[in-house]
């Protein structure tokens, strides 16, 4: 475990905001981790927490069997932040009473701040508030007070006479409490005496020694696709224990315009790692022959590519350990939609792999978001263009060309979108959109060029923007941009004779086409 002199730890007692507040409190500086609302009393002190967030959630303390947090967590002596179910569940413990309300509270809420406290100092008044909660506390506990309240609620906010256990019924953390931050703000430096001692040098720095100790003189396998995840994952890998740790690129033929090429120049020759590209580009696309439906592709190519990995790491001697590039939203999604015993979810590509192959598992980015791994990847010096690169599918463009994939067909693509890449990135535009491709579609459409009529492929163009991939809109890209865009790939584009630009929102549509 990295150890940082500041560390916050949050209780999840289910709320789908959980990571937001995660997020919150590492913008502010200070190192924090989510664990399960129920986490043994003992990993909590050795875990070390200088404050505690008991989150929000679904439950209610009113019913016969509330989710708890372990015994002796209030006698730990550490300050408190309770939000929402854990303002409800504190009071419990402490003493006090909960209630089902009879009117259940959602949206925005206006507080009137009734006394002083620390964790409000320096708001500013009207305090907008976001709840949404259906139990309120109807009755404080021995030696609180009240702090705010709303026309609907009671008890907003309140705290004990010491100021070490705070409760709040609203959400700090989402953006509908404008001053949310300051409350966490507040929250973490006023009240809990931490240090903004949270960064990504620290990061690079204790996950190196980390490693090391973990790795001691063994050999670790990591698979590289090229993307931002599993070449800053390489990439700190190698800094901690340079050859001992090999790479394996699995090029299965379907990546964009000349990128294998980019991910040997820029991570093996920049970047001195050892990685063995295997050139399966044949083995793929025989086995995709005459595929159309595209879960069946997916298939394929995630049964193969085990293969093919497989075979690779047979020829290499004295591998014990797996190096993955999981990110924190991928534990921690489990915990919070599946329950606390769930399982942690598996990288697309090289699910099952570690166990299929008895190795054990390293996963140095399991702590960050995916903004703090491009972070990471600045402070060690890889190019803010794969940082910044859009995500790209596991199966690659097989899924972008529909319908039956052939060379041919990839050759179109890679050349239609290469262009479409690079004129967005000429453009600027880039950066504003969350995934930019071209699809190949398997119409053939007529058309007129010179004095001849052709009868040729279409492309589409996708862009979207969004924040996570779940939900995404499509962007508004200039006309006179998609005019020169659409121009230049049927002049370029052997084979190509139409493009059209796809105008769907996800939902209902997805981003990829298949
Ligand atoms: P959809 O098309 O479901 O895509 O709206 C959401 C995000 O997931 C990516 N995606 C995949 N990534 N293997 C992957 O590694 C896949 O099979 C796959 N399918 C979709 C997609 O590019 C988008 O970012």
């Amino acid at each position: 475990m990295i150890d940082h002199r500041s560390r916050v730890l949050i209780l999840d007692f289910g709320s789908q905001y959980n990571q937001l507040i995660a997020r919150r409190v590492r913008e502010l500086g200070v190192y924090s981790e989510v664990h399960p609302y129920d986490w043994p009393i003992d990993a909590i002190r050795e875990f070390g927490p200088g404050a505690i967030v008991l989150s929000g959630g679904p439950a209610s303390v009113t019913g016969d069997r509330p989710m708890l947090p372990a015994d002796g967590l209030l006698e730990l002596g550490v300050p408190i932040l309770g939000i929402c179910y854990g303002m409800q569940v504190l009071t419990r413990l402490l003493g006090g009473d909960v209630h089902r309300s009879t009117r259940r509270e959602y949206g925005r809420s206006m507080l009137r701040l009734e006394t002083e406290s620390r964790l409000f100092s320096e708001v500013a008044r009207p305090f907008q508030a976001w709840m949404s909660h259906g139990d309120s506390v109807t009755r404080l506990p021995d030696g609180f007070r009240l702090v705010a309240s709303t026309d609907d609620c009671a008890v907003a906010a309140a705290c004990d006479e010491g100021e070490r256990i705070h409760m709040i019924q609203f959400h700090p953390e989402v953006a509908h409490t404008p001053q949310g931050r300051l409350l966490i703000k507040n929250f973490l430096f006023e009240i809990a005496g931490l240090a903004p001692d949270w960064n990504m040098k620290g990061f690079v720095e204790a996950a190196t020694d980390e490693i090391r100790a973990r790795v001691g003189s063994d050999r670790v396998l990591c698979a590289l696709s090229g993307g931002v995840d599993s070449s800053v994952t390489a990439t700190l890998m190698h800094r901690a224990i340079g050859d001992q740790l090999v790479c394996v690129f699995v090029d299965h033929g379907l990546l964009r315009l000349n990128e294998g090429d980019e991910v040997m120049e820029l991570l093996g020759t920049k970047h001195h790692l050892t990685i063995r590209r295997v050139n399966a580009a044949d083995r793929f696309l025989k086995k995709l022959e005459g595929v159309e439906d595209p879960e069946k592709k997916r298939r394929i190519i995630g049964n193969e590519f085990i293969a093919v990995f497989e075979e690779e790491s047979e020829k290499l001697d004295g591998i014990t350990i797996l190096a993955q590039g999981t990110l924190y939203p991928d534990v921690i999604e489990s915990i919070s939609t599946r329950g606390p015993s769930a399982t942690i979810k598996t990288h697309h590509n090289v699910g099952g792999l570690p166990e299929r192959m008895h190795l054990k598992l390293i996963e140095p980015l399991r702590e960050l978001f995916k903004d703090e791994v491009r972070e990471v990847g600045t402070v060690l010096g890889i190019d803010a263009e794969i940082l910044g690169r859009h995500p790209f599918p596991g199966p690659g463009l097989a899924v972008r060309i529909v319908g039956d994939v052939s060379r041919e067909r990839i050759r179109m693509l890679q050349e239609a979108d290469a262009v479409f890449i690079q004129e967005l990135r000429e453009r600027d535009l880039y950066d504003e959109i969350w995934q930019a491709f071209a699809v190949l579609l398997p119409v053939r459409s007529v058309g007129v060029m010179g004095d001849e009529r052709t009868y040729e492929h279409v492309v589409a163009l996708r862009a979207v923007t969004s924040t996570d991939g779940m939900t995404a809109d499509w962007a508004e890209i200039p006309r006179d941009d998609l005019a020169r865009i659409s121009n230049r790939i049927v002049n370029e584009v052997h084979g190509v004779n139409r493009v059209v630009y796809d105008i769907s929102s996800k939902p209902p549509a997805t981003i990829e086409w298949e």
